[in-house]
């Protein structure tokens, strides 16, 4: 097993340097990448340590891994073996250079991971290596079979590209944004939630309405809502039980809510809602006394370096033994029990 600093990322032991390990494609993503591009011949430009290399060679016939650092190379050919995959040709080489272009020209899909800064003010597709717009120059004259990585953050209107925006969602916590060209597309905006596979396409769903507070709230996976697929994801909900509506969002957390309790591989988290309070910590305590609360997680805006002061003020003197979650908008605080999956 290998993990990275948050994560456990590969069930072998692979060998990395640390950045290579850092960039590399968790294991469940990059087999979920490698089913959705299932072909004969797949190219891997920019393929780090082979993170992606080894799923792709065990769904398609053959995979050209080209990387320029031949360091990295050098592992991925390691956790090839280490894998048991044998039919991958390593190229050394630039992605953007004619001649690596010439030796993988019988590719039926193109596919890069470009490298993007650890950090950015704004995340932009301009600082990627490969640069996205020229390996659509370089290889669409090959295929128009191509899919590429993108930084999750940014929303579709900001890339501009005619292609599927796939978010996916991991572990409740949005990993990474791909971009399918051609064939490939399937509908304009997706999400897909792992693990489970749990998959939404943009369609002509009615937006979903806004209501007043139910028994219930739900948290959206980040991939359906940094798609846009509210809509889309209260029409999967089945007739029977199909109350599902927008309460209230921000950039940094949005509730659905309902009057019975629903599931939903799209939703993150379920709670109950307790009750509603102002943000106020004496009305606050008064309502965790009463729900015989121990503790409570802050979803509210608070700053960071303040986050243990307020949660020990509202745990001090609370004597129950049950956790409760705060969701702060504004002036308004909803205490709400997790339901257990
Ligand atoms: C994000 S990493 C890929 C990680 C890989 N998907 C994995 O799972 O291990 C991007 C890689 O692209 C390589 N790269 C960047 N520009 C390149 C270029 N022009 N030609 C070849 N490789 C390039 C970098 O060296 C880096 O290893």
């Amino acid at each position: 097993m290998t993990r990275d600093k948050h994560t456990v990322k590969f069930t072998k032991p692979v060998l990395s340097n640390k950045d290579g390990l850092q960039l590399a494609t968790p294991e469940i993503a990059a087999k979920y990448i490698a089913r959705r591009l299932k072909t004969g011949t797949i190219a891997d430009l920019g393929c780090g340590i082979g993170g992606q290399v080894i799923f792709f060679a065990k769904e398609c016939d053959r995979v050209y891994a080209v990387e320029r650092n031949p360091e990295k190379l050098d592992y991925a050919k390691k956790n090839c073996e280490l894998y048991g995959v044998d039919n991958v040709e390593f190229i050394l080489g630039d992605a953007l250079s004619p001649k690596t272009r010439d030796k993988i020209s019988d590719s039926d899909i193109i596919f890069s991971d470009p490298a993007r800064p650890l950090a950015e003010k704004r995340r932009t597709l301009d600082n990627l290596e490969p640069r996205i717009d020229d390996l659509i120059k370089l290889y669409s004259g090959i295929t128009q079979s191509l899919a590429f990585h993108a930084p999750p953050q940014m929303p579709p209107e900001r890339i501009g590209l005619d292609c599927e925006y796939e978010y996916m969602s991991l572990n409740g916590q949005l990993n990474r944004l791909t971009l399918y060209f051609g064939t490939l597309k399937k509908c304009r905006r997706s999400a897909v939630v792992l693990p489970g596979n749990a998959y939404l396409c943009s369609s002509d769903a009615p937006a979903i309405e806004t209501a007043k507070i139910g028994e219930y709230v739900y948290e959206p996976e980040p991939s359906v809502v940094k798609a846009g697929l509210l809509g889309e994801l209260a029409s999967t909900i089945p007739g029977s039980c199909n109350d599902i509506y927008f309460y209230k969002g921000d950039e940094r957390r949005t509730l659905l809510t309902s009057s019975s309790l629903i599931a939903s591989p799209f939703f993150k988290d379920r709670y109950r809602v307790a009750a509603r309070t102002e943000r106020d910590i004496s009305k606050i305590k008064g309502t965790l006394a009463a729900e015989k609360a121990g503790k409570v997680v802050l979803r509210l805006d608070v700053a960071p370096d303040e986050y243990w002061t307020v949660r020990n003020e509202l745990e001090n003197g609370l004597a129950g033994s049950k956790t409760f979650h705060l969701f702060g908008f504004g002036d308004e605080v909803l205490v709400c029990e997790k339901i257990k999956r």
